[in-house]
């Protein structure tokens, strides 16, 4: 595929500093850099260093954290934040991840602050949107992506955008096996850079798709071109797997 592509591996609450460097010394070996490809990587916090210092001599590689704090310090126990992150070796950020909304409670306003920070830190943020099962069975995906996408657009400044990339996945679809057909991405891609291109953001947006990303079904979703790469959970643990998965488009 000619276009730019981001593979963007979130690995969530698995592999500690021992099995990203193990995991990393396996794809390292069994990968090139490719032109038009970016491999993004989040691994848990403590596994950024391990991570980004495996990585150091791949400029086709991007590590980034799966959540911070918007405040650069202060007393919130269990937090990180952007500056810690930074000097870990992250260069983007997750921002409003499903799982962080629904099982963590954070707000579409927060999840916002935390983009404008990244942002005014020189990080760059992936930020996810997504409808759940209910919305989109009542007919509500479009009011949800609405509602997600309205905090940033008010809070990131036109300019700021050029830093910015999005990701739709859909609540449904995250590790459960059942993905969006193309179809059904394509569309909300498509409503998205809509949304953001009437409220004045120049240039195009890049928009990854996730939720049960997978070997056998990324050419088809790749094959769509409002989609400009993936965001996998599952499918990018297992470090032959991800090699393979990245090598497909
Ligand atoms: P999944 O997760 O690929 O396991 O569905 C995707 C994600 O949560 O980013």
């Amino acid at each position: 595929m000619s276009r730019p592509l981001i593979y963007a591996a979130n690995w969530k609450m698995n592999h500690g500093p021992g099995a990203a460097r193990s995991f990393m010394a396996r794809f390292l070996a069994v990968t090139e850099p490719a032109p038009e490809r970016a491999l993004w990587f989040f691994p848990p916090a403590v596994s950024l260093t391990p991570v980004a210092e495996a990585a150091s001599a791949r400029p086709d590689i991007r590590v980034g954290a799966q959540n911070v704090h918007w405040e650069p310090k202060g007393a919130f126990t269990g937090e990180v934040s952007i500056p810690m992150v930074q000097e870990a070796g992250a260069r983007v950020v997750l921002t409003g991840h499903s799982e962080r909304r629904h099982l963590f409670g954070e707000t579409d306003e927060q999840v916002a602050r935390k983009a404008v920070a990244v942002l005014k830190a020189g990080l760059q943020p992936l930020a996810c949107l997504g409808e759940t099962l209910a919305e989109r069975e009542g007919g509500r995906t479009e009011h949800a992506i609405l509602r997600q996408l309205d905090p940033l657009l008010d809070k990131v400044p036109p300019a700021d955008w050029a830093r910015l990339v999005l990701a739709y996945e859909p609540v449904w679809a995250i590790g459960t096996g059942r993905n969006a057909t193309p179809d059904d991405a394509a569309q909300v891609h498509e409503l998205i850079r809509f949304t953001v291109g009437r409220r004045g953001v120049p240039g195009r947006v890049p928009i990854l798709y996730g939720g049960s990303v997978n070997a056998g079904n990324v050419l088809a979703l790749l094959a769509r071109p409002e989609l400009d790469g993936v965001l996998v959970g599952g499918a990018s643990l297992d470090a032959d797997g991800w090699a393979e998965l990245v090598g497909l488009g």
